[in-house]
């Protein structure tokens, strides 16, 4: 099934259907929201994340605040519209997707004068986004498994799965992409702390994609570069500004450096959804910061580890400059340094398509 979606059973309104990402592997639970409220908060607790499926999730969290909403007219409804929006908008600042699907249903929205119709464009909509971004994650899938050599071991960061995005994924799935084209890969999966994205979730889609990995400490990754044993790094991305600055799950910075020195290419793969064209470089994209206790202990788990009383600092990406990054891919292809250039080549692409 899809990581977020639409669901109206017979006689109900609908909601927003969800995996929780926060149980996986251990549990298998869907979520199941009826107000727009909670679809801010279950992005906002990374019941689901992933920049892809953050978008999405809120694509469909402004169709069901414009299906909620007690708005007699028009005006009224937007204005309902407008104040979910800023509820979500304020949940995770750093992924660009989610401004991005904001902004795409207010604006199909306004462009409609009767009640109704609000109401059916702002799902049709959320329906359009998740919808394209399974279509736009299997190009993205087909341009990126060129660059993967038959029989590399592939680095890889975070979960960028099926669980990211609404389906197939954007680094895994250009992962996925090789594995299905008969390529004989190995994938190096960073356990990803604090949260555990790839022990968690990456490690999960591949046992089941059945693609061979081994999962290691994020600690371990400059190892198995300086001993050859990494062919290429491939992770996703939040956000990456109009320089090519490339803001990822925190660890993603140290990777890249560790990457150049040992002569390993490194490529963020995203959809165009996550280029931010109006954010000139990488020092322009907020960081979030995270709760203090996703470190202190083993925090979903509820069980601390640290002394009482620690300080901690808790940002959850950070920035590679775009010199350490040897390509972006895409869905409309790969962008190669100078990337003021090709990334907007790239984005050019999809408004053609
Ligand atoms: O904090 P998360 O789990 O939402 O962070 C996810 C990442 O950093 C991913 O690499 C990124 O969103 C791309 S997912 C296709």
């Amino acid at each position: 099934m899809r990581s977020v979606e639409w669901y109206k059973d017979k006689g109900r309104p609908g909601v927003v259907r969800m995996i929780d990402q926060r149980l996986l592997p251990v549990e298998f639970r869907l979520l199941e929201l009826e107000e727009p409220e909670d679809v801010a908060r279950a992005i906002r607790d990374m019941a689901v994340r992933g920049a892809p499926a953050i978008g999405a999730t809120a694509g469909f969290g402004m169709a069901l605040a414009a299906h909620r909403s007690q708005a007699g007219g028009r005006d009224g409804l937007l204005r309902d519209l407008e104040q979910a929006a800023a509820a979500l908008l304020a949940t995770r600042p750093t992924a660009v997707n989610l401004t991005w699907a904001v902004e795409r249903v207010l604006e199909r929205a306004a462009d409609e004068q009767d009640v109704e119709r609000v109401r059916a464009v702002a799902l049709e909509e959320a329906q359009s986004i998740a919808d394209e971004d399974v279509a736009v994650n299997r190009r993205l899938g087909q341009t990126g498994a060129a660059i993967v050599p038959e029989g590399a071991t592939i680095l890889h960061h975070c979960n960028t799965g099926a669980l990211a995005t609404v389906d197939y994924g954007t680094a895994l799935g250009v992962i996925r992409a090789a594995h299905e084209a008969g390529k004989r890969i190995h994938v190096l999966v960073d356990e990803t702390r604090p949260r555990l994205q790839g022990a968690r979730l990456t490690a999960w889609e591949l046992q089941q994609a059945e693609i061979p990995f081994t999962l290691i400490a994020d600690n371990a990754a400059g190892h198995f570069m300086r001993t050859g044993q990494v062919e290429v790094v491939l992770v996703g991305a939040d956000r990456v500004a109009a320089n090519g600055d490339v803001a990822n799950k925190i660890g993603t910075y140290k990777l890249a450096v560790v990457a150049k020195e040992n002569g390993v290419p490194f490529y963020p793969c995203v959809p165009t959804s996550t280029i931010d064209l109006s954010t000139p470089t990488g020092d322009d994209i907020p960081i979030e910061e995270r709760p203090s206790e996703e470190i202190t202990g083993i925090s979903f788990l509820g069980r601390q580890v640290v002394p009482e009383g620690a300080r901690v600092a808790n940002p959850a990406f950070d920035v590679t400059p775009h010199r350490y990054v040897t390509g972006i891919v895409t869905e409309n292809g790969i962008a190669y340094p100078p990337f003021a250039t090709s990334l907007r080549q790239v984005m050019e692409a999809s408004f053609d398509s």
